[in-house]
């Protein structure tokens, strides 16, 4: 029986073009679980648009000299289109500027003011004198209460995930003026999660155990376990949905506020277009909701836009929201302001048509339980042995060897042998198999059994081999050629949630229903046939081009300038210390010394104990480096030893001095040691 689901991906900022990690983190997933739903006929509203609040929009904005609408509407243009041309099936895409969404975000505030779920209060608030404004959110930089990060934003650290309050920071810093702001009073709204605390361990600490991802349910209860507070739904700020209720001019609504409401309007927008209605697809309880978002959203879809929906009062609550993890780079962080990222739209300029390759690597290389790493390596092994050797492979010796034999028409087959018996039956089972992974929301699994399909239909032709045997056995060929027909055709259905492209391609080749998509993955369960004699198939064609060593390397060479790029920007001179005498200066006795002898201390990664020559004695010098050197790499070293430090005990032993280090561009450390290897220990420097 067909059922409804609403599924949402996250809606991405318009504050830059979307990256490789957004794809794998959040829309191929959902894509991949919407277009399989629809598929099995189910009834599906597949919702997005843009988030076009929030401070990180209006900094760009001032450090461009363009307004905030500016940017939104130059990348919601850029977004939209990555998402279409990357075959992104979303049923609706809106923007959170579209006038339905502010007045359905502020009907939803309005509505919660009036059944007084929020708590009005006056507070301190951090404010830039200079700039003449709150800080809240972006606008302030300060150290994380929980992680110790200092870089953490004022409403979310993106180093421990954690969400707080701005005024929780310590040693906030204005992201304006760089200044320390002080306390102002303003006043608020605030929406008190720990009045929904109860509600929320029922329904997800009892109701969800089991269900939802150990990453989610794990994030989530440690948040609940550390109490929740009141969180400010509102903003002094001027860019953002105004606060429709009395003593709210001037403010706007808090973006992560607006932004989840953005499902809801998107869907409504879709609703109007389509002539449906949209409130069974969010207030009818066999509705299934799913949220697909990266790890770093799991607090605002699973605590507090469930407690706003709750506090409302009609709506239904996420059945899942199967959160990803993180994908890096060559093994480091995405980042769009270190441009440490594959951007889409540049991936289409190096890759045209090349949609589908991207979505299988992303996929089969999905960071679904821990942060996973994207290698251009792995992403042409993925196209070159799986997609090129395997899948297209097999489609092109059966399409080409039925145009050959049969002028394209395939063959009735004579006697099934227990092989083709077994080898239909097995293809019969995929649907399920790759149905139950979709269903678990393990896509990467799900992936490698589509493309065990192929594989089977590969074995299945090698060994029966029929390019041998249409020398020796015409009836036997038929045969064959019909199961591998049939192989093929079953790919074409099964594969299109996750390739959609290659889907339509290799149904155009074979000639089969583009159309009714559901009634295709029904039939390869319960129809012995998928493509009966008779058929006439079309010409071959390929679906998957070989990558060469060089349209890799090309990849690696602009990552590898981007690093360039980022090491000569970062490069920031410390500034100079306090002015000292000439007699501060001569208490210094620096010495040129030989390291004798260098060994590990255990169990402290940074240090060496080393036995050091400063021509006065020899003695035992405890130095932080290694990290940097091997106790092998530093004996003979010449060094510069400041040898009358007083001595320090470090881990139980006693350090007579100190060797003068400094870092590379890489930060890696190495000696100051400028051409000493002539010069006797024991000399002075001065
Ligand atoms: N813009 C947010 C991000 O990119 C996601 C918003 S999701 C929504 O992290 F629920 F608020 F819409
Ligand atoms: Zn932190």
């Amino acid at each position: 029986m067909s059922k409804r689901y609403t599924i949402t991906a996250a809606l991405p900022y318009t504050n830059g073009p979307i990256h490789i990690g957004h794809l794998a983190g959040v829309y191929v997933p959902a894509d991949i679980y919407a277009r399989y739903q629809r598929m099995v006929g189910n009834d599906v509203a597949f919702i997005c648009g843009s988030d076009e609040h929030g401070v990180p929009i209006t900094i760009k904005a001032k450090k461009e000299g363009v307004t905030p609408q500016d940017v939104v509407d130059k990348y919601n243009a850029i977004i939209k289109k990555s998402f279409e041309d990357f075959g992104i099936s979303f049923d609706n895409y809106s923007r959170t500027s579209a006038q339905i969404h502010h007045e359905t975000a502020q009907e939803f505030f309005k509505t919660l003011y009036d059944k007084n779920e929020f708590i009005e209060e006056v507070t301190e608030q951090l404010y830039d004198e200079e700039a003449q404004q709150f800080l809240a959110d972006r606008f302030v930089i300060g150290t994380c209460p929980k992680c110790g990060n200092e870089e953490s934003y004022g409403d979310q650290c993106e180093k421990c995930g954690t969400s707080h309050n701005a005024t929780d920071l310590i040693n906030p810093k204005s992201a304006i003026t760089g200044n320390t702001p002080i306390l102002k009073e303003t006043k608020h709204w605030f929406l008190p999660l720990d009045r929904h605390e109860a509600f929320l361990k029922e329904w997800i600490l009892k109701g969800h155990q089991k269900d939802w991802k150990p990453n989610v349910y794990g994030q989530v209860k440690s948040w609940i376990d550390d109490g929740l507070r009141p969180r400010a739904v509102t903003r002094d700020l001027d860019w953002g949905i105004p606060v429709p209720v009395e003593g709210g001019e001037g403010k706007v609504l808090y973006v992560w506020f607006d932004a989840p409401i953005g499902y809801i309007s998107s869907t409504k927008e879709w609703a109007q277009r389509e002539g449906k209605d949209w409130e069974p697809y969010w207030k009818d309880e066999d509705t299934k909701l799913v949220h697909f978002i990266g790890k770093d959203n799991i607090v605002f879809h699973c605590i507090i836009f469930p407690s706003m929906l709750k506090a409302e009062g009609s709506y239904i609550l996420p059945d899942n929201v199967p959160a990803n993890e993180f994908l890096n780079l060559e093994g480091n962080k995405l980042s769009t302001s270190k441009n440490w990222a594959v951007w889409l739209p540049e991936y289409l300029e190096e890759f045209p048509d090349k949609q589908d390759v991207l979505r299988y690597a992303l996929t089969a290389n999905a960071p679904e339980t821990k942060d996973n790493d994207f290698t251009w390596k792995d992403f042409q092994a993925r196209n070159n042995n799986e997609l090129v050797a395997i899948f297209g492979n097999f489609i092109n010796r059966v399409v080409v060897l039925t145009n050959k034999y049969y002028q394209g028409v395939v063959p009735t087959p004579a006697h099934l042998t227990s092989i083709d018996e077994e080898t239909l039956a097995a293809v019969k089972a995929y649907p399920a198999v790759i149905a139950s992974s979709i269903e678990r929301y393990r896509f990467r699994e799900a992936s490698q059994e589509l493309m065990n399909l192929a594989r089977l239909g590969n074995k299945y032709l090698a060994d029966e081999e029929p390019w041998k045997k249409i020398k020796e056995d015409e009836e036997r060929t038929k045969t064959i050629m019909f199961v591998a027909l049939q192989i093929a055709s079953a790919l074409a259905v099964v594969s299109e949630p996750f390739l959609p492209f290659t889907s339509d391609k290799l149904k155009k080749i074979l000639k089969v229903e583009t159309g009714d998509v559901q009634t295709l993955w029904d039939e390869i369960v319960n129809k012995d046939i998928l493509i009966p004699a008779g058929h006439q198939i079309g010409e071959a064609e390929l679906l998957f081009g070989k990558i060469e060593d060089a349209e890799i390397q090309k990849q690696l060479d602009k990552l590898e300038a981007t690093k360039k790029a980022n090491e000569a920007a970062n490069k920031t001179v410390e500034p100079q210390k306090e002015e000292i005498t000439f007699d501060d200066f001569t208490k210094l006795d620096l010495r040129v010394g030989t390291i004798l002898e260098a060994e590990k201390m255990p169990k402290a990664k940074k240090l060496l104990v080393l036995k050091v020559d400063t021509g006065i004695d020899v003695r035992t010098i405890v130095s932080g480096i290694a990290e940097s050197f091997t106790a092998e790499e530093v004996v003979g070293k010449k060094v510069t030893v400041l040898v009358n430090l007083a001595p320090r005990a470090l881990r139980g032993v006693e350090s007579q001095g100190m060797i003068l280090m400094t870092e590379n561009a890489e930060g890696k450390l190495v000696f100051v040691n400028p051409d000493m290897d002539q010069v006797e220990n024991g000399l002075q420097i001065s």
